[in-house]
């Protein structure tokens, strides 16, 4: 028997509510990367093959506790139904329904988000979900870091499991939160630096050196007092950065790692040295030569884990640094692991999707778990 088909034998009939993410990228109404839906998929094949009746619940974007008509989850009942080839039936109503559900068929409830007692984690709202079903399954891991009322809400009242997914994402980040071999190098991009002062400042003493693109690095560039133009700033950790930049190289700041030459977006595209961005132009990328350049350390690496992109990825002109930092990570023979939507979104167009030694589907929870955190949705599960 496979391991799902075990793992799923216990919910034979019963009516089980599971936790999923089913955040999936949209852009202009059209869905991005399914990679969620995907991997969610051979689960609840098994679940349902099992006669068992889940009640799945998922968020999609942060509609503020309102229902936001876009950001129903619909669509992605189809999709869900595709992606499993097994009968989705939809509730409109995010609170559940009254009967009983069909077994062997998925009921996938409206935005959990919709209500705003789902991320104040309302012990009322969790006990509402809880009585729907007789356990908790908890398969989303990247919300494990969030005391909602669908995460850790339910799973104080319910007997409650770790499903498939959740698992394989503690084995696959574990040995990065106990002990990395070192060398141990990370690789940090995205837009916000105050997103992953926790993990840089947790990671300190146990890594060789950052390697820094994306938005972050024009806030540590601005620190060292160099011109970035109307590039994207996180102001807010400016001072943080001129503190690490002023202790750098010294006990427990190890080296920042940050681009020479980037190319910037004014009239047009242009690659310059970091010392000639204009002020009315935007650092948009790093060039890949200098990609190259920067990762030349860690090609001795033990472990590396990279998470966020390296430019404005999403723009044509600008995805180049992000998709040879894709593609020269994938060939190393380190543990090295990539995380974050943006990032496994580059993978897939790098062509280099399944070539790392683990992707994690997690964003703000893979940060935190590495960082050591105890997560709120882990804590409750059996
Ligand atoms: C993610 O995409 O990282 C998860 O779905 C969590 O989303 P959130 O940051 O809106 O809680």
């Amino acid at each position: 028997m496979s391991k799902l088909k075990e793992w799923a034998k216990p919910f034979r009939g019963k009516t089980v509510i599971v936790r999923l993410d089913l955040n999936i990228p949209v852009k202009d109404g059209v869905l991005g990367d399914e990679r969620r839906l995907c991997e969610v998929a051979p689960t609840m094949r098994a679940l349902v093959d099992e006669q068992a009746r889940p009640i799945l619940l998922s968020h999609w974007g942060k509609p503020g506790g309102r229902v936001v008509p876009s950001l129903s989850l619909a669509p992605l009942a189809k999709r869900l139904a595709f992606h499993t080839d097994r009968p989705v039936s939809f509730c409109e109503s995010p609170l559940g329904i009254g009967t009983k559900p069909q077994a062997g068929v998925m009921t996938l409830l409206e935005n959990c988000r919709f209500l705003p007692g789902e991320t104040q984690g309302d012990c009322a709202l969790a006990q509402a979900w809880a009585k729907l079903g007789d356990s908790f399954i908890l398969d989303a891991f990247s919300v494990a870091h969030r005391p909602h009322a669908s995460v850790s809400g339910i799973g104080r009242l319910l007997p409650s499991v770790s499903g498939p997914l959740l698992r394989r994402e503690l084995e696959g980040l574990l040995p990065l939160r106990e002990g990395p071999k070192r060398p141990f190098w990370v690789v940090m991009g995205g837009a916000k630096l105050s997103t992953k002062l926790p993990l840089m400042d947790a990671l300190r003493p146990r890594v060789e050196g950052f390697v820094v693109g994306g938005g972050i690095a024009n806030t540590f560039l601005l620190a060292k007092g160099i011109e970035v133009g109307t590039s994207l700033v996180d102001h807010n950790s400016l001072t943080w950065a001129k503190n690490y930049l002023g202790q750098e190289g010294r006990g427990d700041a190890p080296p920042v790692i940050l681009p020479e030459e980037v190319v910037v977006k004014g009239k047009e595209f242009r690659t310059v040295a970091v010392n000639d961005v204009k002020e009315e132009e935007a650092i948009m990328d790093i060039p890949a030569r200098e990609v190259g350049r920067m990762t030349m350390a860690l090609r001795e690496a033990a472990t590396v884990f990279w998470n966020g992109a390296f430019g404005a990825f999403e723009i044509p002109g600008a995805e180049r640094g992000t998709l040879s930092l894709a593609s020269l990570l994938s060939k190393w023979d380190g543990y090295v692991v990539a995380g974050g939507g943006e990032t496994l979104a580059s993978l897939e167009e790098a062509g280099v999707k399944g070539a790392f030694s683990f992707e994690s589907l997690g964003g703000g929870a893979t940060l935190a778990y590495i960082a050591g955190e105890n997560l709120p949705g882990l804590e409750v599960l059996e």
